[in-house]
């Protein structure tokens, strides 16, 4: 793939579309039941338009924000997402080396297919560790200890993915954490040679979930690792089990998976330091709101120094732009990132990130906003319907 013809998210998406096999297309690309939340995401941002203010005489713009003690040079980050093995080999490796490119931050998911210690060696400045609350008190613990003592600065616990979300595409595709071989998939595989050769064979077959190896044995194969993932999901969370988790990090924690103000004071009360208005993409609670919509609650109900994140849908720096005029400290991207590493690794990722800086750039010269940081509710109005 000639990563440097894309110009945009929706070209690298392409590319990742015509590279990856179906059943890996599907899992990157899909939602829940009938993807209304996943439409739902992208199609927020339309109702938003800017007010821009002309002739401002300002020569350029500062992109950048502190978080948590930290100064990144943009407001976006890399979010977590599981599985990247399956897009390219050394998936979270190459996605940590484009964020530090960036001077951002790749935020590694518990289920990583490098392990979180090999990550942490590839990254330099924040690092954030994305955990899953699961229910066995002995792994989750030993899961922060581990993030603490490879040097993590920042905790994300993830609390809207208590049981799987409905993917039908995956269920269709037989995938689940893992891909079956069926005739139809090896098919698929073998009509994908790019794939299959440099990240199916090169990566040596299915991508195991390093993080939990040291719990199922360390010659455990992808399967066993994937159910022992599986099984650690915990319907029964409380805001208790939260706390625990807070208390055993010590350091910044925020909360991901908040879709309404109600769950603010309740994720304040167990020691969170900032939450991210985030429902996973679209791929847990088909009929969530889009997160551009609760935004705005959840901000107001945050009040000062307590930043509001939000993930979901960002394909352009001007959906970057409007999030943050609403009241979002910083962005995470899920999709953008992923269909770049998809199309090409390492530069398809920095390709991802270069587009939105550029996007994100231009869109705020011509709104005639000097900072990212001077954005706020005046530069944006909604939609009348
Ligand atoms: C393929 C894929 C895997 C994901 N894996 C995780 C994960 O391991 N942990 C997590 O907290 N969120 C995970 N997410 C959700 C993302 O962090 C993020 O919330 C979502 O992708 C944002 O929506 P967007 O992809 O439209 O930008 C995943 C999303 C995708 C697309």
């Amino acid at each position: 793939m000639d990563i440097s013809s894309a110009v945009s998210i929706a070209d690298l998406e392409s590319m990742a579309r015509r590279r990856l096999p179906k059943v890996i297309f599907d899992y990157l690309y899909g939602g829940a039941e009938d993807e209304i939340t996943l439409s739902a995401n992208l199609d927020a941002f339309k109702q938003w338009q800017f007010k821009p203010r002309l002739v401002t005489g300002h020569v350029s713009r500062n992109l950048s924000v502190d978080l948590f003690g930290d100064r990144l040079s943009l407001p976006f980050l890399i979010g977590p997402t599981g599985l990247n093995g399956l897009h390219w080999k050394g998936a979270d490796l190459a996605l940590a080396q484009a964020a530090k490119q960036a001077q951002t931050v790749h935020t590694v998911s518990t289920a990583s297919t490098n392990s979180l210690e090999d990550i942490a060696k590839v990254s330099s400045g924040p690092k954030w560790f994305q955990l899953y609350p699961w229910g066995d008190r002995a792994v989750v613990g030993r899961l922060i200890d581990r993030a603490k003592a490879a040097g993590y600065t920042v905790m994300m616990v993830t609390v809207d993915s208590l049981v799987a979300g409905k993917r039908e595409r995956d269920a269709r595709n037989k995938f689940s954490h893992e891909v079956h071989l069926t005739p139809r998939v090896i098919w698929d595989g073998i009509t994908h040679p790019d794939w299959l050769i440099k990240t199916w064979f090169a990566g040596g077959g299915m991508p195991r979930i390093e993080n939990v190896a040291e719990f199922v044995g360390p010659g455990s194969n992808a399967s066993q690792l994937a159910e022992f993932t599986r099984s650690q999901r915990n319907a029964g969370l409380n805001w208790d089990d939260i706390a625990w988790m807070k208390d055993r990090w010590g350091g910044p924690f925020l909360v991901k998976g908040i879709a309404c103000a109600e769950d603010v004071p309740l994720a304040k009360k167990a020691g969170a330091d900032g939450v991210v208005v985030s429902n996973h993409g679209g791929r847990q609670l088909d009929g969530a709101p889009a997160t551009l919509d609760v935004l705005q609650e959840v901000v107001q109900a945050s009040g000062d120094n307590f930043p509001v994140l939000i993930d979901g849908g960002f394909r352009r720096g001007s959906d970057i732009i409007k999030a943050l005029a609403l009241g979002a400290k910083a962005i995470l991207l899920g999709r953008a990132t992923l269909y770049g590493l998809a199309a090409g690794g390492e530069p398809g990722v920095a390709k991802a990130l270069s587009i939105l800086q550029s996007e994100l750039d231009r869109s705020l010269a011509l709104l005639g906003c000097e900072s990212v940081q001077a954005l706020n509710s005046s530069w944006v109005r909604r939609v009348a319907k």
